[in-house]
């Protein structure tokens, strides 16, 4: 476990109650917890209720077949219909959906109404090409207003949607095409990052030429760059989309009706493909987007910084918000192009009143300095998030203070792109909190810290997480391995019957929940999920490596860095500075380039237990510059000094 970062959380004793004035407005009250746990069905049953739907459900939850559950079971909606339609009949067509803002400064408006013409054209277009609910869309698009009509149109369809990030490389897009059998890909012609024009098609046509499911790819055109063409398979999203009716009839599907797959790291080096559904997960995205960011649909301007490729995209940019029929920000590019104010000259400019991110980016502004956000007028803003990995107390005060004005909340969520929603947070009128910690499960969620045994651990000790109950949003599966899905997480405490979280956590005295990290081969990379073993095989599929052994160690602004021991195989041909760019560069075509290493240390040996297992606990140690922990299981017990003194050579 990689506490290393958090090292002031046992010792933080700060706390913050709501700012004045602010629980008299709040969406949620005290009353919530208990309503919830008086009784959970009913209370779920009543969030449901906020979504319109065709055929009402006959029974809320059946777990009979567990850990496979059917939430609101018989129900039938269409869930693009819930996020646009419905608000277009409810008289909100003029209302503002999306501020799209584009890294060069290009900006787009859509209000509600035009986004249902939007979606209805794109799911016209998307019908003309043969596909029929059930089938499987793959996405790899940059932040683009197409990106999210893509999606919605899918899900008008019963289309599965598969967005694959836009920094995954075309191997990492292939395997995902591939294991889903994806008959389309949208995409387009390239991207605007850090202020260049840099190609997309010409990367995603390296993945396709190796997808036999694939029958056409539909290219947005973005940049304007020179894409080669595949005539009769590509098709211009403007040629298929533009000239198509603006109506087009929402067919119910059933509750359960497949909506994404999102593949995510494992433990292993193959992504799991994590299935989610219709009914239950619009339910707590929506519940949780009200109640976590207290939105006020009418006055609120949300802005949720993450990308349409990683869950935070799809509950709290797609789902959530256009559910709650919200008005949000969506910025294209990254947060200093072209300087390091970007993000709060956007907040001033749209007058962002809910703003949520992640703890790596914090930290980055915390580096850039205090004037950035000192030379923007951010008294728009009300609320403040945080997601993707546990925040140290000082980048969470940091973030209250500088950019907060002291007087907005701080809701600290932690979920997984398997829970499908939020579900440890603070409430904003309701939660005193405390920097570092998610502290309670949201009302209709049950959560405990327990130890080995599955035996909740009292306050104050620590343990793991686990989720005692089933919750709407809970993925439904692991794309089409039934049998890893009760592995990884339901094994673990079967006789429980408990949902195994993979982190670590403590209680502290009030009995509220810190989180300490993965307790598996997973990283958190600026709050990416990378696996040690997805690293780990890229690196020994380059041929001048033997072997080689990844671990995550603690990285003061991206959470943790990706540290490789590599074994070089047969005699060097280049110089060690070389070799080691070679092997960056190879891991960044395997995987993207977000799992490069940051170092990469070329050794003689791996310290193994005698049964063969890598003790990456050693290897952390020297990744951390800490002195070696317990050695006695080593194999070869000459093996560290090895290392160590090689490493040293190096220096
Ligand atoms: C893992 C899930 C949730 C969307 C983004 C990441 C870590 C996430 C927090 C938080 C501490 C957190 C956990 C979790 N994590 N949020 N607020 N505090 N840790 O989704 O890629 O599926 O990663 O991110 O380790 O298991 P994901």
């Amino acid at each position: 476990m990689s506490g290393k970062t958090l090292d002031n959380l046992s010792t933080e004793t700060r706390e913050f109650a709501p700012p004045e004035g602010f629980s008299a407005q709040a969406n949620l009250s005290a009353a919530a917890y208990a309503e919830a746990s008086a009784d959970r069905l009913a209370f779920w049953a009543e969030q449901a209720r906020r979504l319109a739907w065709d055929t009402e459900w006959d029974q809320v939850l059946d777990w009979s077949d567990a850990p496979f559950a059917k939430w609101f079971v018989g129900g039938r909606l269409n869930v693009a219909y819930n996020c646009v339609d419905r608000h277009v009949e409810a008289g909100l067509g003029e209302r503002v959906a999306l501020h799209w803002e584009g890294e060069p400064g290009d900006t787009r408006t859509v209000t509600y109404g035009q986004l249902r013409d939007m979606v209805c054209q794109a799911a016209n277009g998307l019908a003309f090409l043969g596909l029929r609910a059930g089938d499987r869309v793959a996405i790899q698009m940059p932040m683009l207003v197409e990106a999210i009509v893509a999606m919605l149109a899918c899900a008008r369809l019963g289309l599965v949607h598969s967005v694959v990030f836009g920094g995954f490389s075309p191997a990492a897009l292939q395997s995902r095409i591939n294991d889903a059998q994806a008959r389309v890909l949208i995409t387009s012609d390239g991207q605007y990052r850090r202020g260049e024009a840099v190609p997309m098609k010409n990367l995603t046509d390296e993945a396709t030429a190796q997808t036999p499911s694939i029958e056409h790819v539909v290219v947005v055109r973005r940049t304007g760059a020179e894409v080669d063409w595949v005539p009769d398979r590509d098709v211009w999203w403007h040629d298929l989309v533009d000239d198509q009716p603006t109506t087009h009839e929402a067919e119910a599907f059933d509750s359960e009706h497949p909506l994404f797959i999102l593949y995510t790291s494992g433990t292993t080096g193959k992504p799991k493909g994590i299935l989610h559904t219709s009914g239950g997960y619009l339910t707590q995205v929506a519940y949780t987007h009200h109640a976590v960011f207290d939105l006020k649909p009418d006055t609120d301007v949300y802005w949720c910084t993450a990308d349409i490729g990683w869950v935070t995209g799809h509950s709290y940019i797609v789902y959530g918000p256009l559910a709650n029929a919200a008005t949000q920000v969506v910025y294209e590019g990254t947060p200093n192009t072209p300087h390091q104010g970007r993000h709060f000259e956007i907040i001033a400019k749209y007058g962002v009143t809910i703003y949520y991110t992640a703890p790596t980016l914090i930290r980055t502004f915390m580096k850039w300095g205090t004037d950035n956000p000192a030379a923007h007028d951010l008294s728009s803003l009300r609320l403040l998030g945080s997601v993707g990995e546990p925040i140290n107390p000082e980048a969470w005060v940091w973030y209250r203070t500088h950019i907060g004005g002291e007087r907005c909340p701080v809701v600290d969520t932690w979920w997984q792109t398997e829970t499908g929603a939020i579900m440890i947070s603070p409430l904003p009128g309701v939660t005193k909190t405390k920097p570092g910690s998610a502290q309670v499960p949201l009302p209709g969620i049950s959560a405990q810290v327990v130890d080995d045994t599955g035996t909740e651990v009292p306050h104050g000790s620590g343990g793991y997480l686990v989720l005692t109950e089933p919750w709407p949003g809970m993925l439904r599966g692991i794309w089409g391995d039934p049998d890893r899905f009760k592995e990884t997480y339901w094994s673990r405490y079967a006789e429980q019957g408990y949902y195994f979280a993979g982190d670590g956590a403590k209680y502290d005295n009030d009995g509220h929940i810190w989180l300490l990290g993965r307790v598996d081969d997973v990283m958190n990379v600026s709050g990416h999920r990378i696996s040690t073993t997805e690293v780990e095989s890229a690196l020994v599929s380059h041929p001048t490596v033997a072997e080689a052994a990844v671990v995550g160690a603690s990285d003061p602004t991206t959470g943790q860095g990706i540290v490789a021991f590599v074994i070089p195989r047969g005699k060097a041909a280049t110089d060690r500075d070389t070799h080691i760019t070679t092997l960056r560069n190879h891991v960044a075509q395997e995987i993207g380039a977000i799992a490069k290493p940051r170092q990469i240390l070329i050794v003689e040996e791996l310290p193994k237990t005698r049964s063969g297992k890598i003790m990456r606990r050693l290897l952390r140690d020297i990744a951390e510059n800490r002195e070696l922990g317990d050695t006695t299981t080593l194999a070869d017990q000459t093996v560290m000094n090895l290392i160590t003194e090689g490493l040293s050579n190096q220096k």
